[in-house]
């Protein structure tokens, strides 16, 4: 196989003659001997311009963030600083925007079975709003409001019986779902009828959220239909259309651009009255290709006949995409990243799991050795916000580079960190 493809890697990154890959105006093997790997390094400018032209696409207003593909201080603060709200599924997305200088009035607080506690928490911090799930959460904010608390002002998550066609973990729009009011048994009719005639909220409109990495613009277009022609007859100001837009991961991707999004939903919402405020909440979208992450080689196995192994220093614990969902990846060496990759691997982590796989079947550069940096593109969304503990192995460090400069956003784990709780 030939070098790793430059779609692949984030807006800044270089490959000198020599072939050495720079990212943000950094060699990743500086930032390697510096920082330590594994190593989540991030394309500051990349991260910025995702989110300019989801706000050039979508307006002022019109871009919430899901922090869970990648959240920490210095991401909500980008986010927040380039006009985007931020989508929060919990109390600690939430206390972590705001930890990181986000107004509570620029979150969204989401999830399907919120506490009282956060309800309690989003309210008092006056949280944008909150995407209601269920009759219970509904309950619930019958309760805080007897309890004194303001009416907040909240949407009503509708699962629109479209079917995302992405990995079954993460399709949320089809009628047997966790998440939302069913429109088909009537329960999206009488949510939406509760809540107008509530005085515990004040309904601003509908949300859906069909799925994540969707590769197919045209089941946005779907779900979009059948929200507008719900939403036509509520007389509501604000619809929100979810996130769920693909990337590519490998050579062999293909999926929408963040326009052909954009034209999928503005067709699909262009009959709906003047002046209504239509939301995405893409995650996945900024921040996958921003990100890659650097790993040095430990053990080479070659197994005659069988397959040739590459242990890498991290694994599951920081990548449990390929575990969970089966999700492929690529890999190279940024010493010689335009190499031709002829060999194949299987590259797998330091745990204790056969499974904990990086890369079923790597395509690799000739003789990868112990001590050669291996970087894994595209984990810039659901890696570091996925990431575990699991064996006791400290969590990497995470790095933004911008301009000829690497700025350290959130340090590694310590020894000392793993017992911290332990009381
Ligand atoms: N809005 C809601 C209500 C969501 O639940 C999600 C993702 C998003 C927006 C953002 O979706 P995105 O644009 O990132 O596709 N851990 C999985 C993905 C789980 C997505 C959960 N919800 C993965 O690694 O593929």
């Amino acid at each position: 196989m030939s070098a790793v493809e430059r779609r692949l890697l984030p807006d800044t990154a270089e490959i000198s003659a020599d072939g050495a890959l720079s990212i943000g105006g950094v060699r990743v093997s500086d930032l390697a001997a510096e920082y330590g790997t594994p190593l989540f390094v991030y394309d500051e400018q990349h991260l910025r311009s995702r989110c300019r032209q989801a706000v050039a696409e979508f307006g002022a207003d019109g871009v919430v963030y899901a922090t869970k593909a990648f959240l920490c201080g210095a991401m909500a603060r980008l986010a927040h600083e380039e006009g985007l709200l931020l989508d929060v599924a919990t109390g600690g997305e939430l206390f972590t925007a705001m930890a990181g200088g986000v107004p509570a009035g620029r979150c969204i607080l989401h999830g399907n079975n919120k506490s009282m506690d956060e309800l309690r928490y989003a309210v008092t911090s006056g949280v944008n709003h909150i995407i209601v799930d269920s009759f219970d959460e509904l309950d619930r904010l019958d309760a805080l409001h007897a309890e004194g608390l303001a009416a907040p002002h909240v949407q009503l998550r509708i699962t629109p019986g479209v079917h995302a066609h992405t990995h079954e973990f993460v399709s949320t729009g089809q009628d047997d779902s966790k998440f939302g009011f069913n429109l088909a048994n009537g329960d999206a009719v009488r949510a939406i009828n509760r809540a107008k005639s509530s005085s515990s909220v004040v309904l601003a409109g509908i949300h859906c959220h069909i799925g994540s990495n969707v590769l197919n613009a045209s089941l946005f277009t779907k779900a979009s239909e059948v929200m507008v022609d719900l939403f036509r007859g509520l007389d509501l100001p604000e619809i929100t259309l979810g996130g769920g837009l693909g990337v590519a991961y490998t050579a062999g991707d293909d999926a929408p651009t963040m326009k052909q999004w954009a034209d999928a939903i503005r067709a699909a919402t262009v009959s709906l009255p003047a002046g209504t405020k239509v939301r995405v909440e893409p995650g996945r979208s900024i921040v996958a290709t921003a990100g890659v992450t650097v790993y040095t080689v430990g053990t080479v196995k070659k197994i005659d006949g069988i397959r040739n192994y590459i242990a890498v220093d991290g694994g599951m614990s920081d990548n449990p995409r390929p575990m969970m969902y089966g999700s492929p990846y690529e890999a190279f060496d940024p010493m010689r990243a335009l190499a031709d990759r002829p060999e194949h691997a299987r590259i797998v982590g330091k745990h204790c799991e056969s499974g904990d796989i990086v890369i079923d079947d790597a395509a690799v550069p000739a003789n990868v050795a112990v001590g050669d940096l291996l970087v894994t593109p595209v984990t810039g969304a659901y890696g570091y916000s996925m990431a575990s503990n699991y064996n006791k192995v400290p969590r990497p460090a995470v790095v933004f580079v911008a301009d000829g400069a690497a700025r350290l956003v959130v340090r590694r784990e310590t020894y000392e960190d793993l017992v911290r709780q332990d009381v």
